[in-house]
């Protein structure tokens, strides 16, 4: 039984080319782009740091993320059995694991805003948040977050919607409900765009996102970049290896690295551009932090034509984009829990939701009854944040880069990256091949040792 159901799990895989595009940007495209991308430029000074982030993404982020997808097409394994089966008797399938538990760690924290977004869906059909009084968004937001029953109930709704569609099945069920809502989602920002850009004084928010000061620049903030960078196209903690392991031989690995960046970064400036036209508009501070999104997004809707039902259309669609990057998390551990402990899918979901309910509910908790507890100087919430992306998933990135560049090698990578055609130009090949073999890997350490405060350079 057990066997059949690992035998099942191995064969299955995305069905078509635009499947595959679909449920890579399905990951990659989430609260990243339209929550934490925001706030995060908002409090690290924008433009310069989007500039930064830009270069991240570009030459790190998305060489270990087309990394990822080789190990997992190659190997037909989880994180940890790819890494296994590709140099067995190393511990370089260490790596594996702790992408497993930067994947928990990330649900403790994404869940929580997931639900956020849940539960403001309701709360724009119902008109509480359909104000332009920046006081009254503001309240709302905080009457939530300081809340103990209801941003947990919307938290473990979140969790049972995404075990629901992992257990019925990984290919299947991630590609079929990414593939439409994507395109939908995009058309939608692109409204509230134009909303935003209409409104008076929108031009000081294009200021703030065009137009770099660089004087803002430590390495901190570049730290924060280069997390960000990882965080947005969920690489450096085996997701990509994951959903490699579910794409077709035939597809063209490069090609799909290179679409899902593009596209993941024009729907993050797009979300950008939704978000800080309102923030000056409505004399906010794009410092505000985590909150950003849930106090602008509704005024903007608020002070338009038809403003209530686009704003529930909006939640519903982030709410769908946070559940695609959350199929992706989940089936990391779930993946590995299948095939490496030979438990059912079944189990494998409902005991990795359970216990990321348990660990999750100390990050929601974050801000009512544990805003006293603290570690390094953060509460929970922040902690966990902190934690994978400035630290678990740049860390994973340079160990993804090192296998590819020193273990695997040159010859086996191209064999993978060319699906073992001959192909005329080797060019992209070696640019690809040098940036993970020197680049990254020098560049990630030198930012995160001085990110961190370990090295005064
Ligand atoms: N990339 C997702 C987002 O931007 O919302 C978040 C994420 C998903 C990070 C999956 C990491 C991951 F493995």
């Amino acid at each position: 039984m057990q066997e059949t159901q690992h035998d099942k799990l191995q064969r299955e895989g995305f069905s078509s080319s635009l499947g595959v595009i679909a449920a890579t940007l399905g990951s990659a495209v989430g609260l990243g782009n339209i929550w934490k991308f925001p706030y995060v430029t908002g409090q690290n000074g924008g433009a310069a740091f989007i500039l930064i982030y830009l270069i991240a993404t570009l030459l790190i982020s998305m060489p270990v993320m087309l990394s990822e997808l080789m190990i997992g097409r190659k190997t037909n394994a989880n994180a940890v059995g790819a890494l296994r089966k590709l140099a067995p008797q190393e511990p370089w399938f260490l790596l594996g694991v702790s992408g497993v538990l930067s994947a928990f760690l990330i649900m403790a924290f994404y869940t929580d805003v997931a639900g956020w977004v849940f539960s403001y869906i309701f709360k724009a059909a119902v008109g509480t948040i359909h104000s332009t009084s920046p006081e009254q968004t503001y309240a709302v937001f905080q009457g939530l977050v300081s809340g103990v029953g209801e941003p947990l109930f919307w938290q473990i709704f979140v969790l049972v919607v995404t075990g629901t569609i992992i257990m019925s099945g990984v290919a299947k069920g991630i590609e079929r409900v990414t593939k439409i809502l994507m395109p939908v989602l995009f058309v939608l920002l692109f409204i509230v765009d134009i909303r935003s850009l209409m409104l008076p004084g929108a031009s000081e928010g294009l200021k703030f996102l065009f137009d770099p000061d660089f004087s803002k620049i430590s390495f901190s903030v570049v730290l924060a970049a280069l997390g960000l960078a990882f965080f947005k196209l969920s690489v450096g903690m085996g997701t990509m290896t994951t959903y490699g392991s579910y794409i077709g031989k035939e597809e063209d690995l490069p090609r799909i690295a290179l679409k899902v960046m593009l596209s993941d970064t024009l729907v993050s400036i797009m979300a950008g551009i939704a978000i800080f036209p309102a923030v000056f508009a409505f004399g906010f501070k794009p410092n505000d932090g985590p909150s950003l999104l849930f106090i602008t997004i509704p005024m903007v809707f608020s002070s338009m034509p038809f403003g209530r039902p686009f704003m529930v259309l909006f939640f519903i669609l982030v709410a769908v984009a946070a559940t695609g990057a959350m199929l992706s998390l989940l089936e990391v551990p779930v993946a590995y829990l299948v095939e490496e402990h030979k438990l059912t899918r079944r189990v494998a979901t409902l005991g990795t939701i359970s216990a990321v309910a348990l660990v999750g509910s100390t990050a929601t908790l974050s801000t009512s009854l544990l805003s006293d507890v603290m570690f390094f100087g953060k509460n929970m919430f922040d902690f966990y944040d902190f934690l994978t992306s400035n630290i678990l998933l740049p860390l994973g990135g340079i160990f993804f880069a090192l296998f590819v560049g020193w273990r695997w090698g040159y010859q086996r990578m191209f064999t993978e990256f060319s699906n073992d055609r001959h192909l005329k130009n080797e060019g992209f090949a070696k640019i690809y091949f040098f940036l993970v073999k020197y680049v990254a890997p020098i560049a990630i350490m030198l930012v995160l040792l001085a990110g961190l405060g370990f090295l005064k350079l």
